[in-house]
């Protein structure tokens, strides 16, 4: 089996793409580590544990770093709640679900050290705790087979005109990263936008038996309802694009690119700037997803759900 390390800040799209990993044929999912990122730490790491005990998933889960490299913590509480996973009535049972005590960071330099060339990281966060793991040990870009990180876009922003919020809640560590020598693929908001999950698929997962899919189903209502409280509507699916591209690579198309982020912009701090005329003009640093097979996906995204949730 393909040995993976998880580093999320759940959040409803990742808490999905763990589920989604969970149902993958010859994946072994070796460690979580949380970040501070939809919401402050502290509850993405309980977030993470308490749905790990929940969902039945089974993997060690570390709390990693709980701010940024540089500046203050940017989170998405104003759009998902204060815990960062959609406040519906009836939510994840209460703790306590104590979490492995080490630190997410050193833990996950030493599944790389464990795995050398093996490991591929399933980032769905601000790229903080891999920042600080490079920082920590410099053998950890080498070490590593590859990030998948759904972050950046290639075009326009979400959380500004010009940054995607997991770019922006951490720039420093996302160039740090792309410049570190890691092999790096970026699922970023102009790939995620074509995966649209909607209606449809609300009402597909109510339809699935079991206390696990109805309260993955609460938490899809509340995610469709974002941007039209009350009225579920189609909205992009974010970090299961990037659990995907690392389960079916083929369901992708991707270029090559050098890019680096912007840190000092009034207007465009965190925006990824994707230098596509390689190698004339810079040295490829990336692999930028471009087309999704949309169909396809959304239903090996359904697909591997329902295994999670049902079987
Ligand atoms: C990203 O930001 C978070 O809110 C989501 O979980 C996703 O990782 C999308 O910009
Ligand atoms: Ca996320």
């Amino acid at each position: 089996a393909r040995p993976i390390w998880l580093d999320a800040d759940p959040g409803f799209d990742d808490l999905t793409s763990w589920l989604m990993l969970s149902a993958a044929p010859e994946i072994e999912l070796l460690g979580v580590s949380a970040v501070a990122g939809n919401a402050p730490l502290a509850d993405t790491f309980e977030n993470a544990v308490r749905a790990r005990d929940f969902f039945g998933l089974k993997a060690p889960v570390y709390a990693g770093r709980d701010r940024p490299l540089a500046g203050a913590l940017v989170t998405s509480q104003h759009l998902l709640g204060p815990t960062g996973l959609a406040s519906v009535n009836r939510t994840l049972p209460p703790g306590p679900y104590p979490g492995e005590a080490g630190d997410g960071v050193q833990a996950l330099i030493a599944a790389a050290h464990a795995h050398p060339g093996e490991l591929s990281v399933l980032a769905l966060g601000p790229l903080t705790n891999l920042a600080r793991a490079i920082q920590a040990d410099a053998r950890v870009p080498e070490l590593l087979r590859e990030i998948v990180w759904m972050g950046g876009s290639s075009d326009r922003g979400n959380h500004t005109a010009a940054a995607e919020f997991n770019a922006f809640a951490d720039p420093e560590a996302a160039d740090l990263v792309l410049t570190s020598g890691v092999p790096f693929v970026m699922v970023g908001l102009n790939l995620t936008r074509q995966v649209i999950v909607d209606p449809d698929h609300l009402r597909t997962l109510r339809s699935w038996p079991g206390e696990r899919a109805a309260l993955l189903a609460d938490h899809l209502e509340f995610y469709l309802g974002i941007r039209s409280p009350g009225r579920p509507g189609p909205m992009p699916f974010h970090d299961p694009c990037a659990a995907l591209r690392l389960i079916y690579p083929e369901l992708f198309t991707s270029v090559p690119a050098h890019v680096r982020v912007e840190l000092d912009g009034t207007l465009t701090r965190g925006m990824t700037v994707c230098e596509f005329r390689v190698p004339a003009r810079g040295v490829a640093n990336a692999e930028v997803l471009t087309h999704a097979h949309v169909p396809e996906s959304q239903t090996a995204m359904m697909a591997l759900l329902r295994t999670a949730l049902t079987e």
